[in-house]
């Protein structure tokens, strides 16, 4: 039976990890901040050691955007120190690294969907520490999967989608940006296709793309989001970014392209508006 250790599972990612995996016949054995802190190089290499586990997916990051931007020393351990604990455990116990992360290492200039080889060029402290963390893992001789998604929402996080429902309760008006283009991806989505990857696996060291198909500005998403969960008494205003002054600067376009791992392993989540649908189910928001 394989065994797969999953880092960062109380994470809005981790939980539907969690529960993806454990629909299939694994060893799984789960950790977060409480009971492993992957910016200590010997914690995790112990940890990783007493269990020995044959793949370790990192779900564990520091995720909130506009806060790396002051402490990007904390954005730094985890997401670039803590990957790189992480690899150097695989390679010292042979283990595969399934890696998240985003389509935040672009700059967000190009005019078309990201592939995986294109230059990478953040410009946040997020996009940063991320893009470090991809790098030295590819550099530390461990075997990986590297996986970037974009624009995240599932049940056990704060999102966009909760956070325009919260919003259409309680105001008339939302302003939404519209100059800033991606793919939203449910995380149960992603979560299923990890799986997917592990029993499939073709045991090359690659970086892929995976996000829900299709694409929007957070405009769309949220008249999507008003549409689906039935608030369209409150209406959606486009803005353009400059009318939202924010810490961190974020890529203008961070659409990117699947086809690679469709190529490599059939894999194709569905169009992000499918994927919105059946989050609507599955939490049943307040459906009106
Ligand atoms: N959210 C997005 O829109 C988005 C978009 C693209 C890519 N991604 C990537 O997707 C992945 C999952 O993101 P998410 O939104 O699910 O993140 P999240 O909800 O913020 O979860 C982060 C997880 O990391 C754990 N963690 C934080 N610091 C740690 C440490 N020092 N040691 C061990 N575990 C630690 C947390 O544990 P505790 O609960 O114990 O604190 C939690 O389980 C990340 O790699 C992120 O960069 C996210």
């Amino acid at each position: 039976m394989l065994k797969i250790a999953l880092i960062g599972s109380t994470g809005m990612l981790g939980i539907d990890v969690n529960a993806a995996l454990k629909g299939v016949n694994f060893l799984l054995k789960n950790y977060n901040s409480k009971n492993l802190d992957i910016t200590d190089a010997r914690l995790t290499l112990d940890a990783m050691n007493n269990f020995k586990p044959d793949y370790i997916i990192n779900c564990a990051a520091f995720a909130f955007v506009d806060l790396a931007e002051e402490e990007k020393e904390k954005a730094d351990a985890v997401n670039h120190l803590g990957a790189q604990n992480l690899a150097e455990a695989a390679l010292a116990l042979d283990s595969r690294i399934v890696h998240i992360s985003t389509d935040y290492v672009f700059d967000g200039t190009k005019k078309t969907p990201y592939f995986e080889d294109d230059e990478t060029n953040p410009i946040n402290e997020y996009g940063l520490s991320k893009l470090k963390g991809e790098s030295d893992i590819q550099d530390s001789g461990a075997s990986y999967i590297i996986l970037r998604t974009s624009w995240l929402y599932g049940k056990n996080g704060k999102n966009f989608v909760n956070t325009i429902l919260k919003l259409a309760d309680n105001q008339k008006k939302i302003e939404v940006v519209n100059d800033q283009i991606g793919c939203p991806t449910y995380t149960k989505d992603v979560a299923y296709a990890i799986s997917e990857i592990i029993l499939k696996d073709n045991s090359k060291n690659e970086i892929y793309h995976l996000t829900n198909s299709g694409s929007a500005s957070w405009y769309e998403f949220a008249l999507e989001i008003i549409h689906v969960f039935k608030r369209t008494n409150c209406e959606i205003i486009p803005v353009s970014t400059d009318k939202f002054v924010r810490p961190a600067k974020r890529p203008f376009n961070s659409i990117l392209d699947n086809s690679k791992i469709k190529e490599d392993y059939n894999i194709e989540l569905r169009h992000w508006k499918d994927a919105l649908r059946k989050y609507c189910n599955d939490i049943g928001y307040f459906i009106r």
